[in-house]
């Protein structure tokens, strides 16, 4: 798709909006549709061309409605996309990139770190199809090579991973995949569309949580699948096969999230490297996982790839009682405990590993924590932190 403005906080405002199409209404309208109804034969026939010609319309709920396309074209703009589909959560984007490319008799590399959910989606629905998963180290680089088999048709990254925040090197990894006729999709919901240019990077087919940053307010499941005109008619018939698709309201919630990433971003990324530092001071921190801190292991890679750092980092800490662990997280005042992160609020999560892991060993035996840094002013998160470790401390 046409790309008319030289940087993302202008792509973000206006890319996908079209107020002359809806009377200058400033956002798209919410399309409740499932039925297009056709004047006659003659534009029924049309519009069967138009589609079959793979041309953006309304042809049929299921297959996307003006709303729908403001949130792709507006995707696609950011991240340099050929095309977009857009799924009902962020998992259900990661299944469905997977289902595209792969079948019974084919072998996929997916990386160690990978966010829970999509590792049992290979190990139990990949699987019972006939396709062979092997999880790898993520910090192997161009070492996949060796890992590549003539049936491997699909090589998996995230990065950083969402739970140990490993940075993958992607160029390596996708020319290495390239080499070996492998698709490479990436989960890139921690690098955002703004912040990693996943196609930039050699990855074909980029995956976003968009319930995190891009809905940005906690209000709604979406999931986006982006790729390069190479990888879309696979993706394209996949997604139409499964019968994938969204509910408007939700879509509408995401593309309006949108307009605001870029100024949330620069907050989330401010406040987390802040917090990041400050968990870093505490003696009883063994280590902070944050690629934007200088110390840290894919913090080379992070600066060379990256264009910013989200809000999303994990701690972890030296061992310690299970009671003092529960204090910190039950303490931790403006840091909610609950699961998802992209938010506008701040969020706390243990994340255990156990039987996360399988070629990998995680070097750390104490407790391991997330926190999503939200849009609070940061001395109060910092204060509200330091009273969860004094908390803590005092069970030690
Ligand atoms: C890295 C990553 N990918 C995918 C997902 C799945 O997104 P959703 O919760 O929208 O299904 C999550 C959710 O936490 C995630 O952290």
């Amino acid at each position: 798709m046409q790309d008319e403005f030289d940087h993302d906080e202008t792509r973000a405002v206006h890319a996908g909006r079209h107020p002359q199409r809806f009377e200058g209404v400033v956002n798209p309208p919410v399309f409740h549709a499932s039925t297009v109804l056709s004047a006659s034969m003659a534009e029924w026939e049309e519009k069967k061309k138009l589609r079959a010609a793979d041309l953006p319309g309304t042809y049929y709920g299921r297959f996307g409605t003006p709303t729908m396309r403001a949130l792709e074209e507006a995707l696609c703009a950011l991240e340099g996309a050929h095309r977009c589909v857009i799924y009902p959560s962020g998992l259900a984007a990661c299944a469905g990139a997977l289902l595209a490319y792969l079948g019974a008799g084919d072998h996929c590399l997916i990386p160690d770190h990978v966010y829970g959910p999509t590792r049992n989606f290979a190990n139990r629905f990949l699987k019972r199809y006939g396709v062979e998963t092997t999880f790898y180290d993520p910090l192997v680089g161009g070492g996949i090579e060796a890992l590549l088999r003539p049936n491997t048709k699909v090589v998996y990254v995230e990065s950083p991973g969402s739970l140990t925040f490993e940075v993958q090197d992607i160029p390596a990894i996708a020319a290495a995949a390239h080499r070996g006729g492998a698709v490479v999709i990436m989960d890139n919901t921690w690098g955002t569309p703004l912040y990693f240019k996943a196609f930039e990077h050699g990855v074909d087919v980029s995956v976003q949580a968009a319930t995190k940053y891009v809905v940005g307010h906690s209000d709604a499941m979406l999931g986006t699948v982006s790729c390069t005109a190479a990888a879309w008619p696979a993706l394209k018939a996949s997604t139409a096969d499964l019968g994938q698709t969204a509910g408007p309201d939700d879509v509408y919630l995401a593309q309006r999230g949108l307009r605001t990433i870029a100024v949330r971003l620069k907050q989330h990324w401010e406040t987390g490297v802040r917090l990041a530092e400050w968990c870093a001071r505490q003696p009883e921190v063994e280590r902070v996982l944050h690629p934007a801190l200088p110390g840290d292991p894919g913090h080379a890679l992070w600066k060379r790839d990256f264009r910013g750092a989200c809000g999303l980092f994990g701690v972890q800490l030296r061992p310690m009682p299970k009671e003092a662990f529960h204090a910190l997280i039950d303490n931790a005042e403006l840091f909610g405990l609950g699961s998802s992160w992209g938010g506008y609020e701040s969020l706390i999560q243990p994340a255990p590993l156990e039987g996360i892991r399988t070629v990998t060993r995680w070097p750390h035996a104490g407790p391991l924590f997330r926190i999503h840094a939200g849009l609070e002013h940061p001395d109060d998160l910092e204060a509200s932190l330091g009273e969860a470790f004094a908390r803590m401390r005092a069970l030690l």
